[in-house]
């Protein structure tokens, strides 16, 4: 099986190529390395002993698409390729829809060109927006409250519409919580761009001395302390279920939509503690307040992926910071 990878250089990307290619798949990934370095994939070919191919190309390029898909007899898509960071959604909407929604029309055209008709596409637990209650299931209300979210939204509607158009479509809608951690052996990880936005990275970046301490936005939530409440998942668990939506997506079944979390929400607090027993650095923080935006607790049910993809997570919390703090001391530039 040849699957095609759109954005395979960044960070759910290049730990999914590492699962594909251990698992026998052949891989080529495309990507416009706006968010990552090509570096991921000569390591993630040190890990697996495996090639793979790369072309460094924008989503947006139909030229280059239909070439690629006229040249290569790909058997499915896994669909990576967007922008996500929800502060930058607000101010600069216009790129956001274009890149994540342009670049998916273009894909998703090239795909019906070349009759390649299975696509499992990345989409977030942000489309949830502030649910009523939790653990939220996939039948919950879509509301998402940023042009990020909303992008995700809109392509999850846009495949809808392609497979009520022609039903030979199969798609998986992978509905990501809070991503976290590293491949096991530290030679790939989260490379954020200046200043991590996200809990985890920033963490480690206090822990090895690059920032001074952690803010904590709100410990005024109804919470049990107070701080906000994420379904951190390991990203090699998360990487693991595209290769079982791969297996779906043989079954012929249509539109399809799981949420990929553990189950377990944990606290700002709860993480802090915990990487410092783990990584036996101090973590400094002060408590600052709300960021705009951030709503007080999201975690999955993740039981439809479990009784209809069999995909259950693996690792728990100290893993998910034993290897994130494996790889931020071992590459504390990343992978400059
Ligand atoms: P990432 O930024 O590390 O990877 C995305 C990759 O896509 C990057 O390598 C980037 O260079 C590439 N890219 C972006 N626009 C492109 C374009 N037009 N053409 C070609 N390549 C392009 O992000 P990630 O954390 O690996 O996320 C992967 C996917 O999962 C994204 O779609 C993201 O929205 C989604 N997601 C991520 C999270 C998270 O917290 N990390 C949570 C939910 C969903
Ligand atoms: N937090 C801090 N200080 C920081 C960073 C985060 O206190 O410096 C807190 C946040 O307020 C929140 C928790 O840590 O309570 C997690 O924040 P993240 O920014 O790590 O994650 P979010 O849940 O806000 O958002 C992430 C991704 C989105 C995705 C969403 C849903 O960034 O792209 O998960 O899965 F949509």
């Amino acid at each position: 099986m040849h699957i095609l990878v759109t954005g395979g250089t960044g960070y759910i990307g290049s730990h999914t190529c590492v699962e594909l290619l251990a698992s026998g798949y052949r891989v080529t990934v495309i990507d416009n390395l706006s968010n990552s370095k090509q570096e991921a994939l000569h390591r993630v070919s040190e890990i697996t002993g495996c090639e793979l191919d790369f072309v460094r190309t924008d989503l947006r390029d139909r030229a280059v698409l239909e070439a690629l898909f006229r040249d290569r007899d790909f058997d499915a898509v896994v669909h990576f390729a967007g922008l996500k960071a929800v502060g930058e959604s607000t101010q600069i909407p216009l790129e956001y829809y274009e890149n994540n929604i342009g670049g998916t029309l273009t894909l998703c055209k090239a795909m019906t060109e070349a009759r390649v008709k299975k696509i499992v596409f990345s989409s977030s637990a942000t489309v949830y927006g502030d649910p009523a209650s939790v653990p939220i299931r996939e039948d919950f209300p879509i509301c998402p409250t940023n042009p990020y979210g909303r992008s995700k939204r809109f392509i999850e509607e846009i495949l809808q519409d392609l497979y009520r158009s022609d039903g030979a479509w199969n798609i998986v809608l992978l509905r990501y919580f809070n991503p976290v951690g590293a491949h096991r052996s530290g030679r790939i990880g989260e490379d954020p761009d200046g200043i991590p936005n996200n809990l985890l990275p920033f963490i480690a970046q206090v822990a090895i001395g690059k920032l001074p301490r952690l803010r904590v936005f709100g410990d005024d939530y109804a919470t049990p302390d107070g701080t906000g409440v994420r379904d951190y998942i390991h990203v090699t668990d998360l990487a693991r279920g595209h290769l079982k939506a791969l297996e779906k997506l043989a079954t012929d079944p249509g539109v399809v939509t799981y949420n990929l979390g553990t189950g377990r929400g944990y606290s700002v607090l709860e993480m802090v503690r915990a990487f410092e027993q783990t990584s036996g650095r101090s973590i400094p923080f002060e408590i600052v307040g709300r960021r705009l935006g951030d709503i007080a607790i999201c975690y999955a049910d993740p039981t439809l992926a479990r009784t209809e993809l069999d995909w259950t997570t693996d690792f728990g919390i100290e893993e998910m910071i034993r290897d994130t703090w494996r790889w931020q001391s071992r590459n504390p530039e990343g992978y400059e």
